[in-house]
């Protein structure tokens, strides 16, 4: 009912600012309407189906926007400067960069039968706005470069044109630089969407994979920042990036989103770094110091205060909630032991991370690259199989705990990503064969 009540609530407010933009016919105003709603309806479940969708409000109030800005702009520039002008293109290939698929295909189709309405049912127009649509979906998903945009630019441009030559061929008619325009559209559209990207992702917080790129280069002002205050922790966060990004490949899941959340998701330990293990260089632990209570909190900071850097510095909202999630609602084991040691009637829910639990796949394999490298660090053995089999125990303990509930990780996957851990430790732990004496430099 309620996925009723939106469609409806939603086709009514686009249809509504595409009319006062480009005013038409109460009959056509009908077929829109059909249209938009026929949309809504047949893809608004795999809209809500993904996963990011329900990470954050940002997400759907940026579909949401982009959805009003295109249906408004779009029929207005038509209606000024002819279809040749149109920016179903610029819109789509917007909403595909930032948000996804999903997204990309409610605002490319609405746009394409919105225009196609509204210019006297012009088959041309809706034929190039499709194939817009349809080149922005399939080439744009999972660019990393500037110059994948480019390249799916250069595919519509020629499209586009020849669309208009089709057209030309057919009606026998076309307007004076329409061939022109029709071939630049796209072009220019990419210029745009290049300059817009940035400041949609500063405020949306939500990152396309080429915003991703740039904050996985080790120069961001927060990781430099680590690696002088907790050398350890920037270490640690280096080798789970290394681990997650293999698994998240493997799994077919984002394995550059894998990669840079890794970097961050342990910056709250900047602020009290001597408390945690990889950085105590000097054999001391000020835990030994403070009760277990007290440890228990700071453990917690670390999370609450590596969401607050997050927010500060406009981190990408995935990467927020990799670092609210990395230790889902585990238990503080040490602390706990050591706090039942003094008082018998403390509980496990006392020493809990806030969590929430790891809610994307990416996240519950940063949760699980995260104890396996703590793990593995600690490792005698170097051998294949005790390695796996350390990997094994870490992977199905966290499962069992149910931590790995909301990931969307499948049982074939957990077994993927063990396998994948395992080959990476070990080429880590891989040692050159030591050569004769004498013949080192042979
Ligand atoms: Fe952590
Ligand atoms: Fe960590």
């Amino acid at each position: 009912m309620k996925f009723f009540l939106t469609s409806i609530l939603l086709t009514t407010i686009i249809v509504g600012i595409t009319e006062f933009f480009a005013p038409i016919v109460l009959k056509e105003l009908f077929l829109d309407y059909a249209f938009v709603l026929l949309i809504w309806i047949f893809f608004y479940r795999d809209l809500l189906q993904d996963r990011s969708i329900n990470l954050h409000k940002n997400y759907i109030r940026t579909l949401y926007t982009l959805l009003l800005l295109g249906s408004s702009v779009t029929p207005f520039i038509i209606d000024k400067w002819g279809s040749s002008f149109s920016t179903v293109y610029m819109f789509t290939a917007l909403t595909v960069l930032l948000l996804g698929k999903s997204s990309g295909r409610i605002v490319g189709f609405t746009l394409s039968f919105l225009t196609f309405t509204h210019f006297n049912r012009d088959v041309w127009i809706l034929l190039s706005a499709l194939l817009m649509t349809l080149i922005s979906l399939r080439t744009l998903e999972n660019v990393y470069r500037r110059s994948d945009v480019m390249r799916s630019a250069f595919y519509a441009s020629i499209t586009n044109l020849s669309v208009s030559i089709l057209k030309y061929v057919v009606d026998g008619y076309t307007g004076r630089y329409e061939l022109y325009i029709a071939a630049a559209n796209p072009l220019v559209s990419s210029i745009f969407i290049l300059g817009i990207l940035p400041y949609m992702e500063y405020a949306s917080r939500i990152y396309s994979n080429i915003g991703l790129m740039e904050l996985g280069n080790l120069n961001h002002p927060l990781l430099k920042e680590l690696s002088i205050k907790a050398p350890g922790t920037y270490q640690h966060s280096t080798m789970v990036a290394n681990l997650s990004e293999a698994a998240a490949d493997r799994i077919g899941a984002n394995s550059l989103l894998a990669r840079v959340a890794s970097y961050y998701h342990d910056i709250g330990k900047m602020k009290r770094s001597s408390f945690f293990v990889e950085n105590q260089f000097d054999e001391v632990n000020p835990h030994d110091e403070i009760s277990p209570f007290l440890s228990h909190l700071i453990l917690d900071e670390h999370v609450k205060y590596g969401r607050e850097l997050a927010r500060r510095y406009r981190l990408p909202i995935p990467i927020e909630c990799v670092i609210a999630e990395h230790h889902g609602t585990r238990v503080q084991r040490y602390f706990y032991y050591k706090a039942k040691e003094v008082d018998q009637k403390v509980s496990e829910d006392d020493f809990r991370y806030p969590g929430p639990k790891p809610r994307f796949k990416e996240s519950g394999i940063i949760m699980l690259a995260d104890s396996v490298e703590a793990a593995s660090r600690a490792l005698k053995n170097h051998s294949h199989s005790q390695i796996k089999s350390t990997v094994e125990n870490i992977v199905m303990g966290i499962f069992s705990e149910r931590q790995l509930d909301s990931s969307g990780l499948t049982l074939e996957e957990l077994e993927l990503i063990i396998d994948e851990f395992t080959r990476v430790i070990t080429t880590f732990h891989h040692r050159r064969v030591e050569y004769p004496k004498g013949e080192e430099n042979e």
